[in-house]
């Protein structure tokens, strides 16, 4: 009896152990296995770029009283909303930089607000486009607008959703050499209504033109891509052609409930009528909090069958990369089973066969000094990506989404490469 009992609790010891093993691995095969850089800010660098960003400001000062066309430059400063999120901030600094250029006025640019360490970093560590057309870093601003001077007029622009950019235009056709815009305009309300679908095609013009990374975010992309084996769209280099999803999860659950209790509906370019059009069936119905839920917080099961719609439709797509910032290691080692998995690739339709290789952002090798960079360069390796699947409710998936259709890719007959949960 006794030794029976002492068996089956070393039974249950072995179990344990082999459980405790077994998560371990796990954990190691789908975290970091770096130690944790992600609070890691490269001080030498940002100073250096800060002092570039002066030194450009400088010079371009200098050439005003040279150069014919500059001599009655004309200036703006925008007030931006505080605490945005990546996508949203992005979209907000493109934008301004976008009416600005488009009312002939230079844009005097601030630095980027990293919200997780409370910082300001030099806006060329990550948009280095906005830093270069016509811009002016915003330590300049007092040398260029004197505070008293009557060439410095405050103004708030106030209009209803369809007049916005109009009213935004002619106000920034003032005659002042400087003008500062004291109350943020573009917001993602704005941005998500038919309004916005008008200033569309010249944003779009505006982001082939003028977006550009800073080399530190492309750096990291091209290191990816050759660690990761994945081919960029439209390329003969080598590599695997790839499906890019973006997974939006764990805390976003907290959004995705308020979104349904406030009936809200995609954010930003996702409501685009081509983009909206890739919604997976059923299309959202955001009066419906359940709905909002499906497509905010989508089941792995919905996620599952945007993939399958996308591998039919390309069979020759092996290679998923999973862009998240967060995600619960057994969903992703459930994703990666079903993947993998001959027969439900052959029941699902796919020609070729199962995935062969699945990667996403935490298992990125990375260098130290590396992490400010990463939610860009995940940007960028979803844009290049042959098919992206994304969340609708996000802001960076609607960046993502709107930085394909703006760039190099254009010509893709984009819309049928793009599936919203
Ligand atoms: C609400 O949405 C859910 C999920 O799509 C759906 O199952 C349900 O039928 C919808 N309810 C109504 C009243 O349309």
């Amino acid at each position: 009896m006794k030794s029976v009992s002492s068996y089956s609790r070393l039974r249950a010891r072995v179990i344990l152990l082999a459980v405790v093993v077994a998560l371990y691995l796990l954990y190691y095969k789908y975290s970091n296995n770096d130690n944790d850089t992600s609070n890691y800010s490269p001080h030498l660098l940002y100073a250096d770029l800060h002092q570039k960003e002066e030194q450009t400001g400088r010079k371009f000062l200098e050439s005003l009283h040279l150069i014919d066309s500059q001599k009655d430059p004309k200036f703006v400063l925008f007030r931006q909303h505080e605490g945005a999120d990546f996508g949203n901030q992005v979209q907000e600094i493109l934008l301004h930089h976008h009416l600005a250029l488009q009312s002939s006025r230079f844009y005097i640019y601030q630095p980027f607000d990293w919200k997780s360490r409370n910082e300001h970093l030099p806006l060329s560590a990550f948009l280095l486009g906005a830093t270069e057309e016509r811009a002016v870093p915003a330590s300049f601003f007092e040398e260029l607008c004197p505070k008293g001077s009557e060439d410095v007029v405050h103004i708030k622009i106030q209009a209803s959703q369809e007049e916005l950019w109009d009213t935004a235009l002619s106000a920034l056709r003032r005659e002042e050499r400087c003008i500062v815009v004291d109350n943020p305009i573009v917001d993602t309300t704005y941005l998500s209504s038919p309004a916005a679908q008008a200033i569309w095609p010249l944003f779009q013009k505006y982001l082939a033109r003028w977006f550009r990374w800073s080399p530190q975010i492309l750096d990291i992309v091209e290191r990816r891509q050759t660690q990761l084996n994945l081919r960029r769209h439209f390329s003969n280099l080598k590599g695997e052609p790839y499906l890019a999803l973006h997974l939006h999860r764990k805390e976003f659950i907290d959004y995705c409930k308020t979104a349904a209790h406030q009936k809200a509906g995609f954010t930003n370019w996702a409501n685009l009528p081509s983009i909206l059009s890739t919604t997976l069936a059923p299309q959202l119905n955001s009066r419906n909090e359940s709905s909002v839920m499906e497509h905010c917080y989508p089941s792995l099961f919905r996620v599952m069958d945007a993939i399958d719609l996308q591998i039919r439709r390309k069979p020759y797509l092996r290679t998923i990369h999973i862009i998240h910032d967060g995600i619960a290691l057994t969903d992703l080692w459930k994703l990666e089973t079903a993947l993998k998995n001959p027969e439900r690739a052959h029941r699902a339709g796919w020609t070729y066969g199962p995935i062969k290789s699945l990667t996403h952002s935490a298992m990125l090798p990375r260098e130290s000094g590396d992490s400010d960079f990463l939610v860009g360069a995940d940007a960028e390796l979803a844009r290049r990506a042959e098919v992206f699947i994304g969340n609708g409710y996000s802001s960076l998936s609607s960046y993502i989404i709107a930085l394909r259709m703006g760039g190099d890719l254009v010509a893709a007959g984009i819309p049928e490469d793009i599936t919203l949960l």
